[in-house]
Order: C-alpha cells, then sequence, then structure tokens
C-alpha cells in the first residue's frame, strides 16, 4: 500500500522490519560544510563521517544486522584455530552458494590480492564484466592486464534493458584468440556489475560465459558481492524464472561458477569481511598458504570468529524475498524521484544504487574538470549529502606511451544505499537535494587536481575549484 505524495504518483517502498536501535544523525549549518568540504580537498573521502547527514557514499559494510545476526555475535567463538563459527560459515556457502571450500579474509580486496598473487603473473590477462576498482587495482599491481568485456548496452545510460551487465561472448572469445588461453588464468564476472551502473547479469549469459571458458579450460569465478540482487533481478526480469526462488536461482548461477571471490560488506549484510569460494581442492590449499602470511589462520582469515557468525547468518537472510524486494524497490524509488523531475540517470536503476549521469548533467564541465565530482561536492555543500564520482577522477589515466589522457566512457556519480538503513523521507531529501543543485546547475564549477597519489587515486586526491 503506497502513499500518495504531492505531485508524486508513485509507491513508497514498505519496509519489511521495524527499527530496535537508533543512530542520531545532525545536519551542520551551511556555512560550517562550505569550509569542512575544502578542508577535505574537495576530496568526501576526506569527510568525517559525523558531518555527514545522509551518507549514500557506499553500500559497503554499511548494512543495518538483523537481531539474529547481533545475537550470533554472542556465540562468537575466538579460538585461533577451528572455532565453530568457520564452520557455520562454511555450511552456509555450502548450502547457498554450493561450493565445499572456503577462504575468510577481512574484506573484498584482501580476497582478491590472496586469489590473484596466487593465481596471476605479470603479462597475464583477466577479463571481467567491468572490473570493480579495487579488482582492476589487484590485478594491475601484479603487472597483468584487466580487460572489461561488457557488452555496448551499458554504455549508453539510457537505453533500457533488463541485463546491462552481461559480458560480450564475443569480446571474451576475442581476447582468448589474441591472448590465448594460457595467459587468461581466470575469467571474473561481477554480479551485479557495480561499475557499470548496478547491472545485472542474467542466467543466459552466465551459462555462455561458463561454457566458453570450460572450452577453453579457463576456471570462471564470480565477483559476487551483490550476488542476491542480481538474482532477484533475474527472478523479475528472465523469461522462465519467475517461479524459481531466490535460493534456487542463486544455486543455478553458482553451479556455473568454479568458485567466487566475495565482499560479505554487500549482500552478506555485514559490516567487514569476505572471503574466496571454491570446488578445486587444489587451489584451495595453494591459496591457503598466502592466506595464512596476509590475512591468518585459514578458519578466520582475518576476521574475529562473531564476524564469521555473522557473514553466515547474513548469506541466508539476504536470500529473504521481502527483503530483497524491498531493497530493489527502495533503490528505484530514488531514481524515480530523481528521473521524474527530469535529472539524468542511468536506465534501468541498479540494484543497490542510483547514478545520475554527470556528463549530461552538466554539460558545461569537461571531463577534464571532473564533472561527477563537481556534482558530488555541490551535493555536500547543499544538503549534507554525501555520494561518491565513479568516472574520471576514479578512472582517467595517461596512456604510459603517448602520454595522452583516456577518459573513461561514463561519467556517473553513485548514490548507494546501505542495506536496511534509510528510510523513504530521508530518500526524498536526498532527491529534493539534486533536483534542487539542477536547477542552477550552471553555476557549478569544476574543478583540478592538486594532489594525486599513484593508484586509487580517488580516495585520497586533493582538489581545487576552477
Ligand atoms: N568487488 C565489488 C564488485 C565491489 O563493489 C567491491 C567493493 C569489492 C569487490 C571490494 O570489496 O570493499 O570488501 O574490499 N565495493 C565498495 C563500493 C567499496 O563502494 O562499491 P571490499
Amino acid at each position: 500500500m503506497g502513499r500518495k505524495r504531492k505531485g508524486v504518483d508513485m509507491k513508497t517502498p514498505l519496509e519489511p522490519y521495524r527499527v530496535k536501535v537508533v543512530e542520531p544523525i545532525r545536519l551542520v549549518d551551511r556555512q560550517r560544510r562550505e569550509e569542512l568540504i575544502r578542508e577535505a580537498g574537495f576530496n568526501v573521502f576526506n569527510l568525517r563521517a559525523e558531518d555527514i547527514f545522509i551518507d549514500l557514499l557506499t553500500d559497503s559494510g554499511t548494512s543495518a544486522m538483523s537481531m539474529h545476526q547481533w545475537a550470533g555475535l554472542m556465540e562468537g567463538d575466538e579460538s585461533y584455530a577451528g572455532c565453530r563459527n568457520f564452520y557455520h560459515l562454511q555450511e552456509a556457502v555450502e548450502e547457498v552458494m554450493g561450493f565445499p571450500f572456503v577462504l575468510p579474509t577481512h574484506q573484498g580486496r584482501a580476497a582478491e590480492n590472496v586469489f590473484f598473487t596466487t593465481l596471476l603473473k605479470e603479462g597475464d590477462v583477466v577479463p571481467n564484466n567491468i572490473h570493480f576498482d579495487t579488482t582492476r587495482a589487484n590485478v594491475e599491481y601484479l603487472k597483468a592486464v584487466a580487460l572489461d568485456c561488457v557488452v555496448d548496452e551499458a554504455k549508453d545510460t539510457q537505453l533500457e534493458h533488463p541485463f546491462k551487465g552481461n559480458m560480450d561472448p564475443e569480446t571474451l572469445k576475442a581476447a582468448i584468440r589474441q591472448y590465448g588461453s594460457e595467459r587468461i588464468p581466470v575469467v571474473l564476472m561481477t554480479i551485479t556489475n557495480n561499475s557499470g551502473g548496478g547491472q545485472p547479469v542474467s542466467l543466459a549469459n552466465i551459462r555462455e560465459i561458463s561454457r566458453i571458458c570450460r572450452e577453453n579450460g579457463i576456471p570462471f569465478f564470480f565477483d559476487a558481492a551483490r550476488f542476491a540482487e542480481n538474482a532477484y533481478f533475474i527472478k523479475m526480469r528472465e523469461k522462465g524464472c519467475e517461479h524459481l526462488s531466490i535460493s534456487e536461482i542463486v544455486r543455478e548461477m553458482f553451479s556455473y561458477a568454479d568458485g567466487c571471490l566475495m565482499s560479505a560488506k554487500k549482500d552478506a549484510l555485514v559490516n567487514i569481511g569476505g572471503f574466496i569460494a571454491l570446488r578445486d581442492e587444489a587451489l584451495y590449499h595453494r591459496l591457503q598458504n598466502l592466506l595464512i602470511l596476509r590475512e591468518g589462520f585459514p578458519t578466520y582469515g582475518g576476521l574475529a570468529g562473531r564476524d564469521l557468525e555473522a557473514i553466515a547468518r547474513g548469506l541466508r537472510e539476504v536470500l529473504d524475498l521481502s527483503y530483497l524486494q524491498f531493497r530493489i524497490e527502495q533503490t528505484a524509488y530514488l531514481g524515480q524521484l530523481l528521473d521524474q523531475a527530469g535529472i539524468p540517470v542511468v536506465k534501468p536503476f541498479g540494484g543497490h544504487a542510483v547514478y545520475v549521469d554527470a556528463k549530461q548533467f552538466l554539460p558545461h564541465i569537461p571531463q577534464s574538470q571532473f564533472p561527477g565530482q563537481a556534482l558530488t561536492v555541490a551535493l555536500y555543500r547543499e544538503a549534507s549529502v554525501r555520494v561518491v564520482e565513479i568516472g574520471s577522477l576514479m578512472f582517467a589515466a595517461r596512456d604510459p606511451q603517448t602520454g595522452e589522457m583516456h577518459y573513461p566512457d561514463l561519467e556517473l556519480v553513485r548514490f548507494a544505499i546501505p542495506r536496511r538503513v534509510y528510510t523513504a523521507s530521508q530518500l526524498e531529501y536526498v532527491a529534493r537535494a539534486v533536483i534542487e543543485i539542477g536547477e542552477k546547475r550552471e553555476k557549478l564549477r569544476g574543478l583540478r587536481l592538486v594532489y594525486e597519489p599513484p593508484f586509487l587515486r580517488h580516495f585520497t586526491a586533493r582538489l581545487e575549484e576552477v
């Protein structure tokens, strides 16, 4: 039952839970925000979270855990070796995903580090639909090539297509022909495709990419951070899947893969954690060695026993249909509020986030002056809302041979929705802020870098206004 709002004819998403603990948030005044954003070098990663009213920087590690998960923390077994929670996690992974071997890590990028360091050598190539930034950085750090093979539809932000996260089989086959399967130790597929707008991958595409990998003897792994959201989209959008349960879809998705890298901070509904899960016992033993060196003994891998328990419980909880329905509808609600006001947003709306197309929103700011970051800064200034740029600040790079700057196709600003955290009225506040900025958009100015680190520059860069 939705409420009708002034001038807005859409359903307000209805939370399938009630609030048990509250965390106060405060709105610092406009003048103070102006000082704070300058002190932060126009980079919202440098702000204190306490100075932010609505924080849509990320959906990662920001979930509200359920009472069942909190209760599980008390059952944490903090033994160095063989804690009971590790076995609970193993059972949950096996039940939900079907993989018998699990290596816990403190978060997703640690799983990437252990996995790629074990598997890759210089000059190797890793195809993916689109690499997430830490995934790309981990591949490139080992002097391997991170190759994005997403379908062309993903590049048109206004095109309505149910599975814009799909990998293009022809691009993958061409890569295999070009480099040879010996130089491709793994094909990854990111579900949902975060850097391409949180778009899902279809079961048909998973099946086809898996087949190509098998035919060429290449292991096929998921970057599974948002696997349940991907499964919900399959249920809603893919013919023949509407009658399957989420857990059936999830099982089928994973049945085509040899394993996955998981940032549990997303769809395991926890604040910290990750893992590698897989079928190949020999590879499991190879990975274990580096895990012990970098993360910890294989039954805790950089986490406390209680964290493992929360992940085990979250992995099952996230399959709940009423939760997923609310989750995806809430994200779409923000998307619709913006879309109806004429703000250019990526279509269809992603699972965990709404993405504003900053190139279209701020056509007077060239990509060399970071239009996405300009909008991000404006949202903090105007409304104390934090979002994140996924565009030229994150991805533009100089060609090492020619010295020429290459800008990404997409210049997006991501509004990521933490799971089970914000209400509809808070998202309406965010939408109003964007709409108000839209009304005076020609006043927004571009930015230039004054400091940048050698990689993952968006986290610590400092900028000034042009
Ligand atoms: N893979 C994907 C698809 C991700 O979205 C992330 C993190 C990671 C891997 C790395 O996991 O943070 O646990 O080390 N994404 C967050 C985000 C940070 O905001 O999208 P992590």
